[in-house]
């Protein structure tokens, strides 16, 4: 296991706390891949938008965590009836397979280096039981002009660290990553998830934009489990992803 890292950039203690997130979870995914009964771990849960969305579905076992202390404290003010802890860094203390399934909703566009993101989908694969389900939302690269426009600032601009493209800052001093789909497969496929479902759509950005949304539904394999017949395929848009055998 990697040492203890503090994770999470200073915008989720600041600016990024007072925000309302919009990332839509689809109940009918939901209901398909996860019972009532589940173990779930809503991980990067900010102020629990999504852990009370469940509760009121009726899962009862659904605890939030999240590095940021302030959201943690955001949530237990708003809706102190629900299980948040807070996390600032992994490994987490839960023990090897102790959720049914896991939420990650638009986190992994906070963590923009691909060791980070390692970290937490390899954190993940450790905590869900084999069998188990990771459910993913995130925003895949756009191509509108607004979007472009900053990746390609970002990626120029002569002080920032290399970062592939999709990664761009906000003026109110966020920091995110827009992914190819095929890097999404790839690194749930990396960790030992092989991806069940997908689903695309639109919804409203932290900042009131719209942008499309992708969201994967994986299964926790076995270790040393082959690859499955059922699983969708790792291949993503034409020259990055993998193909699977
Ligand atoms: C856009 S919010 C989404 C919150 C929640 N999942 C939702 O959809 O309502 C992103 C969350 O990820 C958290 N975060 C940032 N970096 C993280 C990291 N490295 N690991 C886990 N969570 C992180 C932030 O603190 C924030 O609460």
């Amino acid at each position: 296991m990697a040492a203890a890292r503090p994770h999470v950039h200073g915008f989720w203690e600041a600016d990024g706390a007072t925000k309302t997130f919009t990332h839509a979870l689809d109940p009918e995914l939901l209901s398909a891949y996860i019972p009532r009964d589940a173990r779930v771990l809503d991980y990067g849960c900010g102020y629990g938008r999504l852990t009370a969305r469940l509760a009121a579905l009726g899962y009862e076992r659904v605890v939030g965590v999240d590095p940021a202390r302030a959201m943690i404290e955001r949530g237990r003010r708003e809706s102190p009836w629900l299980s948040l802890r807070h996390r600032p860094a992994l490994p987490l203390p839960e023990e090897d397979g102790s959720y049914d399934a896991a939420l990650l909703f638009a986190v992994l566009t906070c963590v923009p280096d691909d060791d980070g993101q390692r970290a937490t989908v390899a954190e993940l694969a450790r905590v869900i039981r084999p069998g188990g389900v990771l459910y993913v939302s995130e925003v895949p690269i756009q191509s509108d002009e607004r979007n472009v426009s900053r990746y390609t600032r970002y990626r120029e601009s002569a002080t920032a660290p290399l970062r592939p493209y999709g990664t761009f800052t906000t003026p109110d001093g966020g920091f995110f990553r827009h992914h190819t789909p095929g890097h999404l497969r790839a690194l749930l496929d990396d960790h030992g998830f092989g991806i069940a479902e997908e689903r695309t759509g639109t919804a409203p950005t932290l900042n009131g934009h719209i942008a499309g949304y992708l969201q994967l539904l994986a299964r926790r394999r076995a270790d040393g489990e082959p690859r499955g017949a059922g699983e969708a395929g790792v291949a993503g848009e034409a020259g990055e992803g993998r193909t699977r055998s």
